[in-house]
């Protein structure tokens, strides 16, 4: 048996992070008498420079043809933003119908915070992936009167928000039964009330969960003072997104904060990335910190039913993570990428 891998390195800390995980990956799955099949893809803002788009046009196809996708990060400063957001990694999510992000947030023994009391935080953002307010729906009118006006026209569909939902409710029973709706549906009248309907409406389907309703900037407060009271959560497309970067400053920053792009019971591949971007402040130096892309490849090992292996993974991780020695200058440290991916190894023999 093997593992079939999309690779995406990406640009900036892209690659260096992916480089870091992809021995990983191989060493757990050799464990498992399982095989790491790598197709490696030159897909980002190399490519756009090259060839005026970030991804082929048969780019779903492509990832089909694969079990899973890794994906490094995107973004240059010499591309606008937008090329390679919109042309690669939404564009993604939206060809293959990523229905969900999912971003767990676990702060691991030994790592600093910025957040004090951060013990024992272990939450898990869903995050509706394809609506909302990144559709792309809207335009500008009288452009360049100097009264211009940008609309930018949130979609929200039942089909979407159930589909979230019941996935969210699915995961709450496997863990603590705890499920957190964060809407804005006091001042937004139409979308987000929506979500409270659908949402309560699935709850009844799962009666072992408890569902509580958070308006997002009470949420975002209630994260900081009170991270251990929250278990799942589920947010629509813009709130996820601003939600979860909050939520990786409790986990460490940015280089601690993986996720998953999924179709829940889909026949599509998963798209597995670090939530950072391409960083490039950092870039090219070697230092920037693998957790985040390594955790990400321990969602994609458990979804693919390697249990067992993603657990091993995220054992090592935190074991290595426990020894400030292995920390690199994100949080506080002095060691390399490659230096804490070796210590992930070591600690991965002893296990
Ligand atoms: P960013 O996530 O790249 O960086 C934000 C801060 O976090 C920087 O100070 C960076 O050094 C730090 N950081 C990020 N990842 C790190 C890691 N693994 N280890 C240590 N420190 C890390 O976000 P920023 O600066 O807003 O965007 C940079 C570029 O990345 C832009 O072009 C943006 O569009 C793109 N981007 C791409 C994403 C993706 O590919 N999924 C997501 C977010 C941004
Ligand atoms: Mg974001």
């Amino acid at each position: 048996m093997s593992v079939r891998l999309a690779v995406i390195p990406g640009d900036g800390v892209g690659p260096e992070v992916v480089a870091a995980t992809l021995p990983v990956l191989r060493t757990v799955l050799d464990r498992q008498g399982e095989a790491l099949d790598v197709t490696e893809l030159d897909w980002g803002g190399e490519r756009y420079l090259r060839e005026g788009a970030a991804m082929p046009a048969d780019a779903a196809e492509v990832a089909r043809r694969h079990d899973a996708v890794l994906f490094g990060a995107v973004g240059r400063p010499d591309v606008p933003d937008h090329e390679l957001v919109w042309g690669l990694i939404i564009g993604l999510r939206q060809q293959l119908d990523l229905a969900v992000n999912i971003r767990p947030v676990r702060a691991f023994a030994g790592v600093p915070t910025k957040v004090r009391d951060t013990d024992g935080v272990d939450l898990v953002i869903v995050r509706e992936n394809t609506e909302g307010e990144y559709t792309g729906a809207g335009g500008v009118v009288h452009a360049g009167t100097g009264d211009d006006i940008g609309l930018e026209v949130a979609v929200h569909s039942r089909r979407v928000i159930e589909r979230a939902a019941e996935h969210a409710f699915t995961l709450a029973e496997r863990r603590t039964g705890r499920l957190a709706l964060v809407t804005k549906s006091n001042a937004m009248r139409h979308g987000y009330p929506l979500w409270d309907r659908v949402v309560r409406e699935v709850a009844q389907r799962h009666p072992a969960v408890e569902l509580e309703t958070v308006l997002v900037d009470a949420m975002a407060a209630r994260m900081v003072q009170a991270p251990r009271s929250l278990d799942v959560l589920l947010a629509g497309n813009l709130f996820g997104d601003i939600l979860s970067d909050l939520a990786a400053v409790l986990a460490g920053g940015m280089g601690m904060a993986p996720s998953a792009n999924i179709l829940p019971g889909g026949d599509v591949p998963g798209v597995y990335e670090p939530v950072h971007g391409s960083a490039p402040d950092i870039a090219g130096r070697g230092v920037a910190n693998p957790t985040a892309c390594l955790l990400s490849g321990a969602l994609m090992l458990e979804d693919l039913g390697h249990d067992k292996a993603a657990e091993l993974v995220r054992e090592s991780v935190a074991g290595a993570l426990a020894d400030p020695g292995n920390h690199t200058p994100d949080l506080g440290g002095h060691a390399s990428t490659n230096d804490l991916a070796a210590a992930v190894l070591t600690e991965m023999e002893t296990r």
